[in-house]
């Protein structure tokens, strides 16, 4: 068939004779992924119809047929058996010929005083703050398996790292609290993207407002928005609510990622800090031995669809001029990709840290290694011998460097050998070298000693979980 013998679209194809050519259709479809803002585009109907009958606009038989007409449709996408067809380009102009079919041509009466550029703008913010909800409650629980986690871990002695070297002890507990503190921030910069993308622009329009004497606050407040969007060119411009979302979803993967790599480093034999079950790892099909902790290494990458989708979108964005341009139609596939990939990994997430399981006793041989309290030498000799920290410091590496030479821990080191370097230095001195007396000692607010850890905990429980 040649482009020719195809018919006009039957939505918009007034002052257009032949139809598209198969290559427009294909790249101007977009219901393949749109169709998911089928419920939404039904509410938004909805909202505008029956304000059109508030308003004289549509008489109420008409109104009721498209209501009821609007119901059946949902029930057919619901049950599948809805026929969606691109040559309907997407889910609006979908939803409107099958509601030409059901009820005739009142049909043609709900696009009054709408165009698919608001309705289209005021979908998405619909789908998008379902999906700020959702992965809101996915945070939270993430968040809640790390603070339980947290309190069983407060005492679990591990080294602390800084360049990934040994720096100093720490306890397991608070390493997974800084998780809990980061969520809380990245829950923290959702709320705000759902706060400013609560304006509905329903009712702007293609881009200018209409003659005719619609309600906006009345369908904005049937859609649960604040307020509608003050400015109908703005209103169908602007995805700066999908560009935040898409800012905030990459900070979160990168955290994710971040603990992730640490789960992968964790799991690996040199370290061999956790162990996981097979509900979260993987075998190999050539190595029988292997377990490998495939969940975390999607996670780590997922990132990268992340990442992908906030500067696919900024991109289609910039350098638009206002106010609609079909470029704007490539918003939705990164806003769906980042949702789904953010959800599975905050599930996946929180299942592996309810599953891993520390090796408590490896732990507490790392934290030994690499002269992790060498800082608690330092900080006794200032606080117990008065010596001034820089000096406290050097004579500090002098004893690592010796302990380094006899092949021992600083614990191991005779009382002559320390005494040799720093005179000042007595036997109580041995007592912090130990990683446990190290954690316990670190009581500062936001330090790592165990009874801080359960009162963060604690605390963390009534900020994030209430
Ligand atoms: N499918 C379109 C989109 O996603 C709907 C809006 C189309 N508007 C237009 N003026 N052609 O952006």
């Amino acid at each position: 068939m040649s482009a020719a013998d195809k018919p006009a679209n039957s939505l918009w194809g007034g002052r257009f004779g032949a139809g598209p050519a198969e290559i427009m259709r294909r790249i101007n479809a977009s219901i393949d992924f749109d169709k998911r803002l089928y419920a939404e585009d039904i509410a938004g109907s909805k909202a505008h119809c029956a304000m059109l009958v508030a308003r004289n606009v549509l008489s109420p038989e008409d109104g009721a047929a498209i209501l009821a007409g609007l119901e059946q449709i949902a029930s057919e996408i619901e049950s599948g058996s809805f026929a969606f067809s691109d040559e309907h380009e997407d889910i609006h102009m979908n939803i409107e010929a099958r509601l030409a079919e059901l009820i005739g041509p009142a049909a043609g009466r709900l696009h009054t005083a709408r165009s698919r550029n608001d309705q289209v703008a005021t979908d998405l913010r619909l789908w998008l703050r379902n999906g700020i909800d959702r992965l809101d409650l996915a945070m939270r629980g993430l968040q809640q398996a790390l603070i339980d986690r947290a309190v069983a871990e407060a005492e679990t002695v591990m080294p602390g790292y800084t360049h990934l070297q040994i720096a100093q002890p720490v306890t397991l507990g608070h390493h997974l609290l800084a998780y809990v503190e980061m969520l809380g921030r990245d829950r923290g910069r959702l709320a705000d993207c759902r706060r400013r993308l609560n304006e509905c622009p329903l009712g702007a329009a293609a881009l200018a407002g209409t003659s005719f004497p619609i309600d906006r606050d009345a369908t904005a407040a049937a859609l649960g928005f604040d307020r509608p969007a003050a400015n109908s060119v703005d209103a169908v411009s602007d995805r700066d609510f999908a560009l935040e979302f898409l800012a905030a979803a990459a900070i979160t993967g990168t955290h994710l990622s971040r603990f992730a790599e640490e789960i992968v480093i964790w799991c690996s034999s040199e370290f061999g800090f956790i162990s996981m079950t097979d509900a979260f790892t993987t075998g190999s099909s050539i190595m029988p031995q292997k377990r490998n902790p495939d969940a975390a290494e999607l996670v780590r990458a997922k990132t990268g669809r992340l990442n992908g989708s906030l500067v696919s979108l900024l991109t289609v964005m910039k350098g638009l001029p206002l106010a609609y341009g079909k470029d704007m139609q490539e918003d939705k596939v990164p806003v769906f990709e980042a949702v789904d990939a953010l959800e599975l990994c905050l599930a996946a997430m929180a299942g592996m840290v309810r599953d891993l399981q520390p090796r408590r006793d490896r732990l507490r041989v790392a934290a030994e290694a690499g002269f992790a309290t060498a800082t608690d030498l330092a900080d006794w000799l200032v606080r117990a011998a008065g010596v001034p920290f820089r000096r406290a410091h050097q004579a500090t590496g002098e004893i690592v460097k010796r302990a380094e030479r006899l092949g021992c821990s600083l614990a191991e080191l005779p009382l002559a050998e320390l005494q040799t370097i720093e005179p000042a230095i007595t036997p109580a001195v041995y007592d912090l070298l130990d990683p446990v007396r190290s954690v316990a000692s670190r009581t500062s607010f936001g330090g790592t000693a165990p009874e801080s850890v359960r009162a963060a905990a604690q605390e963390a429980r009534k900020r994030f979980l209430k």
